[in-house]
């Protein structure tokens, strides 16, 4: 059965959102960068301190602190039997430290699943987002950055995925629960 999976796309496009319904559904944590380094933000942790500035610029955080922080992160208990990778990988770096730490557990990634929206529904859902959350990096100027440094940096790696004939591409547009039913055909068997 799915049980380690990587979310791919961009920013808006609804990681966060079913990450967590389909983390319920494999019994697995949902694990979202993004979430860890704002929680490290909010708490004014040094890690917090040395992500601010990225984020805020829609700019990524350097590998080697996010490679160093996921690597810890699924070292945990509760990620020996699966996981939901939300936002990472994100850089080519990123797939091939991936890859790593998995193989010294002797464990593979299952599926990575790149979920597509319009860019124009993107800003859209952020700018909406903005007026509920208030996330600093859900501004126009920001959300166009983010947009460009996935496309630039973390498109890419939906090929690495595909060549290995472990990717699906599943459509972010619609509701939310049409949305997780695709992901949910996407991950499980149709007997699960
Ligand atoms: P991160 O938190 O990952 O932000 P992001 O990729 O820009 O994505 P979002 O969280 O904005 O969107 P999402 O796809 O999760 O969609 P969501 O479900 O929230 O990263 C933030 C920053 O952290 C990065 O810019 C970088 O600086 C740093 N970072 C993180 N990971 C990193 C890494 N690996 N390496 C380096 N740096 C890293 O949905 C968006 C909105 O739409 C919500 O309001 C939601 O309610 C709504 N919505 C969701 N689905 C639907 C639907 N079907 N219909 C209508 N509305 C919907
Ligand atoms: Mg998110």
């Amino acid at each position: 059965m799915t049980k380690r999976v990587v979310l791919l796309g961009p920013p808006g496009s609804g990681k966060g959102t079913q990450a967590v319904g389909l983390a319920q559904a494999l019994g697995v944590p949902a694990i979202s960068t993004g979430a860890i380094f704002r929680d490290n933000l909010a708490r004014h942790t040094p890690l917090g301190e040395k992500a601010e500035a990225y984020m805020a610029s829609g700019h990524l955080v350097p590998d080697e602190i996010t490679n160093a922080m996921v690597a810890d992160r699924l070292s945990q208990p509760d990620a020996a039997n699966g996981f939901i990778l939300d936002g990472y990988p994100r850089t080519l770096e990123q797939v091939t430290e991936l890859d790593a730490l998995l193989q010294t557990r002797g464990i593979e990634l299952d599926l990575a699943v790149e979920l597509t929206l319009d860019h124009g529904r993107v800003v859209e859902r952020l700018l909406h987002r903005a007026e509920i959350e208030g996330r600093a990096d859900d501004t126009e100027p920001v959300i166009r950055e983010r947009l460009a440094v996935y496309r630039k940096a973390t498109e890419p790696i939906a090929a690495v995925y595909a060549d290995r004939g472990k990717l699906a591409s599943v459509d972010g547009h619609g509701a939310v629960e049409d949305v997780a039913g695709r992901l949910r055909n996407a991950c499980l068997p149709p007997s699960d």
